[in-house]
């Protein structure tokens, strides 16, 4: 096994049934962490950067079977933030120290692009030298170019999953692989820094998904990869299907830090979610980002994607000391400026 991983350390490329190999043990954690962590250090060194996060509306008209803010869910406790209400998080996120705002919602057609392009306008005009990601689902490319022009640096788009037989069995007839993967195609070409990822774990995923997700992303070549572990919401379709698992998390983080050793790697709030030290574990397994909720109080549970969402007390960015000790506790090193992804051949 270490050959594997010290094969993949040197040339970042690794064979399916290698992959395979590594995805199927869990005993080799303490080996692939060291090599993520050393490559991490070699790009990034101790330094973990920080994202202010505003989830600005819970309305969706999709109906993703995992998710608990699908539109067919009646239960879910729905709001959505005025522009103004958006702006007054940038300014705390901005006097906390963020330098980077990701705005992030379900589908919510009550946002037009022009509202979008205003609030957008508005964060870069207040600061221009922070970064304003979006992350609001699949739309045209002529939106995506709108927002960009308006001054939109980032955009967040998970593949979710590059199998097209999995991915039907997570999403309804009305949503496609197609569309979402030439969402991913547009954002590039016009010139945002993209982010894609997967859950890991998510119903019916076999290991050979995950191999060809590895793939898709070696494809895309994206800046950004989130990935975190399914977690079931009662109120959806898939409220009996178990969690995924924390190891596989871990160790598939520490394997994408080996792929793309460049790439900004989020300890997500669902790794926090699974196990109260999981975003420091994601951490030490190669992740490099952190995205603290910047949201006002009231509304922090209603964006309820799973159940148990950590949202409370200290997990709050009201709390960057706690999320400093936090990470300085497994040796890491808050860092408060925009946090770009270092140059790679896929820009
Ligand atoms: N609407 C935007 C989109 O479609 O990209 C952004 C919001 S969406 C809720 C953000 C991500 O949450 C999804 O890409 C999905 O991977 C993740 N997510 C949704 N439900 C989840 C669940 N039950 N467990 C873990 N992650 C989940
Ligand atoms: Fe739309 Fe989850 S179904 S954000």
């Amino acid at each position: 096994m270490e050959q594997i991983i010290k094969k993949l350390y040197d040339t970042k490329d690794i064979s399916d049934s290698s992959l395979a190999e590594l995805l199927k043990s869990e005993d080799i954690i303490d080996l692939l962490h060291e090599y993520a962590l050393k490559r991490r250090k070699e790009y990034y060194n101790n330094d973990v950067y920080i994202r202010g996060l505003i989830e600005f509306s819970n309305y969706c008209k999709n109906n993703c079977y995992y998710c608990g803010i699908r539109a067919e869910n009646c239960s879910a406790d729905r709001y959505r933030l005025t522009e103004e209400d958006i702006l007054s998080c940038a300014d705390d996120g901005y006097n906390l120290g963020f330098r980077t705002f990701v705005l992030q919602s379900g589908e919510d057609l009550s946002y037009s692009d022009d509202d979008i392009c205003h609030i957008v306008y508005k964060i870069k005009s207040a600061y221009p030298e922070c970064a304003v990601t979006l992350s609001i689902g699949e739309k045209t490319k002529k939106s995506y170019q709108a927002y960009f022009d308006a001054g939109a640096d980032r955009y967040l788009l998970r593949h979710e999953t590059a199998d097209n037989a999995h991915y039907r069995k997570l999403h309804p007839q009305s949503m496609s692989l197609e569309n979402r993967k030439s969402c991913l195609w547009n954002l590039k070409e016009i010139g945002y820094q993209v982010g894609s990822g997967f859950m890991v774990g998510s119903p019916y995923q076999t290991d050979k998904n995950l191999i060809d997700d590895l793939r898709f992303l070696q494809e895309l070549q994206p800046d950004m990869i989130g990935i975190g572990p399914f977690l079931p919401h009662t109120d959806t379709p898939f409220a009996k299907y178990s969690k995924g698992s924390l190891v596989k998390c871990l160790n598939l983080i520490a394997i994408l830090r080996l792929m793309f050793p460049y790439a900004l790697i989020p300890a997500t709030t669902a790794l926090g979610t699974i196990n109260p030290k999981g975003r420091e574990m994601g951490l030490k397994a190669g992740a490099n980002v952190v995205m603290p909720n910047l949201s006002p109080v009231k509304v922090r549970k209603l964006y309820e994607l799973y159940d148990n969402k950590i949202c409370t007390g200290e997990e709050t960015a009201e709390c960057l000391l706690c999320l400093r000790n936090r990470i300085s506790s497994v040796g890491f090193n808050m860092v408060t400026d925009r946090g770009d992804v270092k140059p790679h051949s896929g820009i």
